[in-house]
């Protein structure tokens, strides 16, 4: 029987999780976390979410995704499509990339980028010959801290006093007192975010998203760690936490440019292993993108070793002086 579409609501955020997680078991999708991003979308956003049924059963997950048409004139929008690995068939991925490509082209939108992991050999069988080219890889990596959590610890320990003799001090969000925190932590994200490897561009995020995404379900103060130079955050690292399934995961580390070359961020990363480490936390994972020579350095000399990763695809749709 044909597949049929449906746009999906609210209350299919759950299913969405479920299916995301049926097609790539080994990076499991949580369901707070879904719902809490379809409630908050970033400001200037557009996105359509369907879910495919074959005989009334839901067999996929499909979405489109792109920011503000205003503030990227390549107008690039993310497509997505999660079948079910019960259901895992090359037609049938070719079927659904290309209804939810014609979904993002009605958006007039110009290139489109769609993601599939480096182990999924169907996906990229299906992506190919839709004239989806290969434009960076991502590379995901994930630290035994059962193997490695009392070493780190030490580390940790070390790096905190050899910071603390160079005038850097490392603390939680929680821990640091300052009125403008929040304010400041913003700026280091938006000027460092811009350091990270990437070939389409990479839209502001407005604060008050900011505020949303650093307050999600999956991520705490006490966990959020950060390293100043007296009042200026200079460094932050912070592992995410999802509150129903999935793997603890680095969201996000950084050091402002004047500061970089000294360790400090492989200092407060640090930080987050140990605490998740006296968490009892098993394993995390974190992705660098596969040009970010320092990021994969510290993780290579943290004892991460590598797992199947991402490949970032790209398909142009309609030339942008069109
Ligand atoms: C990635 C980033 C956090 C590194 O910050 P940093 O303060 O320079 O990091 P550290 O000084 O702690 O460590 C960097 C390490 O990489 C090494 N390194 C730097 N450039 C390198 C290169 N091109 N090739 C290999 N190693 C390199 C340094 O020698 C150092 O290792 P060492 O301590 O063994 O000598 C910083 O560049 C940044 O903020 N980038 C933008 C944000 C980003 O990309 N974050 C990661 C997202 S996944």
């Amino acid at each position: 029987m044909a597949v049929t579409y449906r746009p999906a609501v609210l209350d299919d955020a759950e299913l969405a999780a479920d299916l995301m997680t049926a097609a790539y078991p080994c990076l499991p999708s949580d369901l707070v976390m879904v719902r809490y991003r379809w409630q908050n979308p970033r400001q200037g956003y557009e996105v359509g979410r369907f879910v495919a049924e074959r005989d009334g059963d839901p067999i996929a997950f499909l979405a489109w995704l792109h920011g503000p048409w205003a503030e990227l004139p390549d107008r690039h929008c993310e497509v997505e499509v999660w079948l079910d690995r019960a259901r895992l068939d090359v037609g049938l991925l070719v079927e659904m990339w290309s209804w939810i490509e014609s979904q993002a082209v009605a958006q007039d939108s110009h290139l489109l980028l769609a993601y599939s992991g480096e182990d999924e050999p169907e996906m990229l069988e299906a992506l190919a010959s839709l004239g989806y080219q290969r434009e960076r890889a991502a590379k995901l990596w994930e630290l035994d801290l059962s193997q490695h959590g009392a070493r780190l610890v030490a580390e940790a320990k070390a790096a905190r006093e050899q910071m603390d003799g160079g005038g850097i001090r490392l603390l939680t969000v929680a821990e640091w007192r300052d009125g403008d925190k929040l304010r400041k932590l913003y700026e280091l994200n938006e000027r460092t975010v811009q350091d990270v490897p990437h070939s389409l561009p990479i839209v502001t995020e407005a604060f008050e998203d900011f505020e949303k995404r650093i307050h999600s379900p999956d991520r705490r103060d006490d966990r959020w760690w950060i390293a100043c130079d007296g009042d200026r955050p200079v460094a932050m690292s912070y592992l995410k936490f999802p509150p129903v399934r999935g793997t603890v995961w680095t969201g996000y580390t950084c050091a402002a440019r004047e500061y970089r070359g000294r360790g400090i961020a492989r200092a407060v990363k640090l930080q987050t292993l140990a605490q998740a480490t006296e968490l009892g936390v098993p394993t995390v994972r974190t992705d660098n993108d596969a040009e970010n020579a320092p990021m994969l350095h510290i993780n290579e000399t943290l004892g991460y070793v590598r797992r199947p990763g991402w490949v970032e695809h790209h398909k142009r749709v309609k030339t942008s002086s069109a």
